[in-house]
């Protein structure tokens, strides 16, 4: 593709649409247009040389607007979060919806080159998620449906439409199943933290408080992969230029436990945490992995890069952000005031994924 096309990206103020601008701009697009519902000063990448745009998605005429004159467009914007948003605003959830029903609707009317739609892991059927010795989901474990209540059920009618987008009105759509994404310049706190943004905060807090222990949902011997947010930029360009007709799981297939997990941070950090299970808290499925075959036979490629070393990264990161916000109000026992971590409200657009 020619690097002065226009080129959007939607949902471009949150974690995985900062990145994707940051990257067109480091690959020499000089025609990049993000789009969030966000007030731009709450943007986790804005760039001056972009044009930025503040738009609800949700309305059809801000979608028309976002897609005007695109060559491309990637569909990132969405309202949702990590186990603790998402298995308590399931209404909201599904209202995306609306943005991926106008937007593709724009798309078509645009008659835009390539679209970019960004599922998530959430649309398999759970009855094959119920161990944590899980077997890595296959995209055909879609079907037949019995996906995440609410969130899963809008990503996979999404997806659906983009099949029949592609199959009735020749629109270019490409779609990617999102595994748990992670990184620095994403949520760590407010509520839609996902499990490894999460995990670093908490051991930050313990480190920084003095208080030597770390909750932790679940009785933590569920399983997860988790992939870094380099390995998601690439496969994300990768799909949307490819022949790939159908939905491709892009996910790290390294699987962990999440105490696992938390061993890996606390190495970073140089702790031990005391852990507390907290059995009350959203868990989601016991086990979820992606099977790698198909991008691997399709591309050549899949995602790489290791748990610890993209958490080293999002640690180093997370720690900045909590010393930046929280430096002046740190005692000894002290770290963010209490409070501090439940949702905020103003946040209401995040990214796929
Ligand atoms: N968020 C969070 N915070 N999760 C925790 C915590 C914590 O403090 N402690 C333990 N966990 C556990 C959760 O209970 C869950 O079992 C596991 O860590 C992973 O939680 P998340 O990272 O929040 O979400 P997920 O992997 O279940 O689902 C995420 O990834 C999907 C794609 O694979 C979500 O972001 C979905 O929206 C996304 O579709």
């Amino acid at each position: 593709m020619s690097k002065d096309q226009l080129v959007v990206v939607a949902g471009g103020g949150g974690f995985i649409g900062g990145h994707l601008v940051a990257d067109l701009r480091r690959q020499g697009f000089t025609r990049i247009r993000s789009v969030d519902i966000k007030p731009f000063d709450e943007w986790y990448q804005c760039f001056d040389d972009v044009e930025n745009l503040q738009l609800d998605l949700m309305d059809q005429d801000n979608c028309h607007t976002a897609c005007k004159g695109a060559g491309e467009v990637y569909q990132l914007a969405a309202d949702m979060g990590g186990m603790g948003f998402i298995e308590t605003h399931k209404a909201e959830c599904m209202l995306s919806v609306l943005i991926n029903t106008h937007m593709l609707v724009a798309a078509r009317d645009a008659g835009i080159g390539k679209y970019f739609y960004s599922s998530s892991a959430c649309v398999y059927n759970a009855d094959k998620q119920t161990s944590e010795d899980v077997v890595a989901l296959k995209e055909a474990d879609a079907y037949p449906a019995q996906p995440e209540d609410g969130y899963g059920w809008e990503k996979l009618f999404s997806e659906r439409m983009c099949r029949h987008f592609r199959e009735d009105f020749k629109l270019h759509t490409r779609v990617a199943r999102y595994h748990n994404v992670y990184g620095p310049h994403g949520t760590w706190e407010g509520g839609r933290e996902k499990a490894p943004a999460a995990m670093c905060r908490k051991v930050i807090e313990a480190k920084l408080s003095g208080d030597h222990a770390i909750e932790i949902w679940g009785d933590g011997k569920q399983t997860r992969s988790f992939m870094y947010i380099d390995d998601c930029l690439k496969g994300t360009q990768m799909i949307l230029h490819s022949d790939c007709l159908e939905p491709l799981n892009l996910g790290s297939n390294e699987l962990v436990t999440i105490n696992q997990l938390v061993d890996i941070v606390e190495d970073i950090a140089g702790i031990k945490l005391d852990r507390k299970y907290n059995l009350d808290a959203p868990k989601g499925v016991n086990g979820r992995n992606s099977d790698n075959d198909l991008i691997q036979e399709r591309l050549g490629w899949a995602p790489s890069i290791r748990l610890r070393d993209g958490m080293e990264k999002t640690y180093n990161w997370i720690y900045d952000e909590y010393m930046k916000k929280y430096k002046g109000k740190l005692g000894p026992r002290a770290a963010a005031p209490k409070g501090a971590h439940v949702r905020d409200k103003e946040l209401s657009v995040e990214l796929g994924g």
